[in-house]
């Protein structure tokens, strides 16, 4: 049976990879980005190169929480159901000298985009989700993980690329943790992984940060289709996989209060805006 599957971050890298693949076996893919060109570009190549005509684009800037809110309000009043939400688009670090920069409303912009926007997008499509189950959250996250500093969320006193990616990171996998937790019993699944190390996406080329890059975006793609597919994770909720393998992330993400006091501040951030 075919899904619907919306895909963040799906007009470069790995999300356009999955998008592609999903588009290929007839699923309704639901690509999203922030330019409304390349947008449409992505999404006329992929309706030719797979000849699936259901695929649909939407746009929205993960960096403002208000175009977060009218994406997943733009789904809700469009779609009849949504089996699947991969929250794929990501930055990452630039050069080792960046220096600490904000989102649209003002927050630290890691933490923002990498983040507070698919937080915001799984609470808003909630609903739909639960209405479609069985269906399934999969957050791309890292290997590269930092705790959530509860004193500084926002980085104001220590700042780095490196520092502020692996702590959003690290709150995609508490929030991970959180929803399978909330959502036991709902038919609704919750997993976060780690897709390939350095693929030789945008993110990692355009870096001067990173090392040269190890793996393709094909790794990255078999790890992300297959916790999207696969029947074998059907009822497979709440963990973290290194690539294809379950795998511990920070311990942070078993700490009961740490889940609690993200999901308070996260709801705080997004209260001040919307
Ligand atoms: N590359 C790796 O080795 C690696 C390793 C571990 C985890 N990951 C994770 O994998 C995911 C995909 O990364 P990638 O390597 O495929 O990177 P990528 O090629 O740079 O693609 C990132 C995608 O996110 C979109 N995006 C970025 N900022 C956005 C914003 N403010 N609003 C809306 N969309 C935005 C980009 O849009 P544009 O097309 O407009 O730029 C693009 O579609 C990320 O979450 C990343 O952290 C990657």
């Amino acid at each position: 049976m075919t899904k619907t599957i919306l895909i963040t971050g799906a007009t470069d890298g790995l999300g356009k990879e999955v998008a592609h693949r999903l588009a290929s076996q007839g699923n309704k893919v639901l690509l999203h980005g922030r330019s409304p060109e390349k947008g449409q570009a992505v999404l006329s190549d992929l309706v030719s190169a797979t000849g699936n005509n259901t695929l649909e684009y939407f746009n929205a800037d993960l960096s403002s929480l208000a175009e977060v809110k009218k994406l997943a309000a733009g789904i809700l009043s469009s779609q009849q159901q949504l089996e699947v939400l991969v929250n794929n688009a990501g930055i990452g670090p630039r050069t080792p000298e960046s220096t600490r920069s904000l989102s649209k409303d003002g927050y630290e912009i890691f933490f923002a985009v990498n983040y507070l926007a698919g937080y915001l997008l799984a609470r808003e499509l909630l609903p739909l989700l639960k209405s479609s189950a069985p269906a399934r959250i999969i957050n791309v996250a890292s290997i590269a993980q930092a705790p959530v500093n509860f004193n500084d969320p926002m980085l104001e006193k220590y700042y780095s690329d490196g520092l502020a990616y692996s702590q959003s990171k690290l709150a995609q996998i508490l929030h991970t943790m959180d929803l399978a937790q909330q959502l036991e019993g709902s038919g609704v699944t919750a997993n976060s992984l780690h897709p390939a190390t350095l693929m030789n996406t945008k993110m990692v080329l355009d870096s001067t940060a990173l090392p040269d890059s190890r793996t393709t975006i094909d790794d990255g793609a078999n790890a992300v289709e297959r916790l999207i597919l696969n029947e074998d994770m059907a009822s497979v909720s709440g963990h973290y996989f290194d690539c294809m393998e379950n795998a511990e992330p920070d311990a942070q993400a078993s700490d009961p209060q740490a889940l609690n006091k993200l999901r308070e501040l996260s709801d705080n951030l997004v209260a001040q805006v919307i």
